[in-house]
């Protein structure tokens, strides 16, 4: 096992096959501008099988997320999916939707379990608007593919910001209570590329639970080490998670760590130093060499994030930059 200097046991994998997305998230990437790693610093499938293997087999990792960037747009994605669920885990992964509609069936069929789609509005305007690209009834039919294809829980993630989309929680509730998806609310995080964020953008999660329980009655569902906090309809029909990433953050419980597309090893979404574990692959380190890379960063994990305090530093990275 691999403990952190909290007593933390580090068991989830999240792993940014690429830095590229064909969405704009106003929360996350600039309109232009943003630069893309050259081809060759990006980890190959084989390579980052390999950090993956070691992180199971030698320090029992459960389980792992594929993230980006938008996953989907890294040319056979399935391929890594097969190597990945060869190791046993739970594995899943985030993506904005939009290739689902193609890719959905190969993925499950390649051994994903569960995906995320993000999905922060309904009305085509506003969705235009957050992602800088008119798609919601793509990114929608995405999600109805992820259904069909088998996932299991599909959920779908909504940033909520102040004045941008805190009038539609309820609706997004009742759009995910009605396909049978599990909505995850999220507060918003200083990680967008603008660096637009300030506290009064963050809706707490406590807001968001009270809009939906006022319209449908909810009981809280027994808390494990996951990040959201989980409510259940009392009529039966499904739950929705909340994930008070800055009024409560789960620091205290956090189970993860991150590979970023280029290799860089993270202790923290909001870790301000990396280990270069690229270097190490490409420079024909052992697996015991690289198991000690991993064990050496994770022994100088934090806390946590510390958002909102005096002593946070914001990332130099943006989201699609680290993994989401
Ligand atoms: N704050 C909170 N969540 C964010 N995401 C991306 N940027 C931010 C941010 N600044 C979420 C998206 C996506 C996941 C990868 O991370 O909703 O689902
Ligand atoms: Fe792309 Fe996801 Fe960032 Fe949106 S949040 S720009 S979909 S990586």
């Amino acid at each position: 096992m691999l403990v952190d200097p909290h007593g933390r046991v580090v068991r989830d994998l999240r792993i940014s096959v690429t830095d590229r997305c064909n969405f704009r998230c106003t929360y996350c990437m600039p309109a232009e501008g943003m630069t893309w790693l050259p081809r060759d610093q990006v980890l190959t499938f084989e390579e980052i099988e390999r950090v993956a293997r070691v992180c199971v087999e030698r320090f029992g990792f459960e389980s792992i997320r594929i993230t980006g960037g938008e996953p989907t747009v890294r040319a056979h994605l399935p391929v890594l999916v097969e190597k990945l669920a060869a190791l046993g885990v739970d594995l899943a992964m985030t993506t904005n939707g939009i290739k689902l509609p193609e890719v959905a069936a190969d993925l499950r069929a390649a051994g994903l379990r569960r995906v995320n789609v993000s999905l922060d509005s309904l009305r085509p305007e506003r969705f235009t608007q957050l992602t800088r690209r008119d798609a919601v009834d793509a990114v929608v039919a995405g999600i109805d593919a992820a259904v069909a294809a088998g996932f299991d829980p599909v959920k779908v993630n909504v940033v909520v910001m102040r004045g941008v989309n805190d009038d539609e929680v309820v609706e997004l509730a009742t759009f995910a209570r009605e396909r049978g998806v599990e909505a995850r609310f999220i507060e918003f995080m200083p990680l967008d590329a603008d660096e637009a964020w300030s506290a009064e953008k963050v809706v707490p999660a406590a807001e968001i639970v009270a809009a939906i329980a006022g319209v449908y009655p909810v009981e809280t569902v027994s808390q494990g080490s996951e990040p959201a906090t989980r409510y259940r309809y009392v009529d039966g029909r499904g739950a929705f998670g909340v994930i008070a990433s800055v009024t409560a953050p789960f620091c205290g419980a956090c189970d993860r760590v991150r590979l970023t597309a280029e290799g860089k090893f993270r202790n923290c979404l909001f870790a301000v130093e990396e280990t270069d574990l690229r270097a190490l692959l490409r420079g024909g380190a052992d697996d015991e060499a690289l198991a000690a890379a991993v064990a050496a960063d994770v022994g100088g994990k934090w806390a946590g994030h510390s958002i909102g305090q005096v002593r946070f530093v914001r990332p130099a990275r943006s989201m699609s930059q680290i993994g989401g």
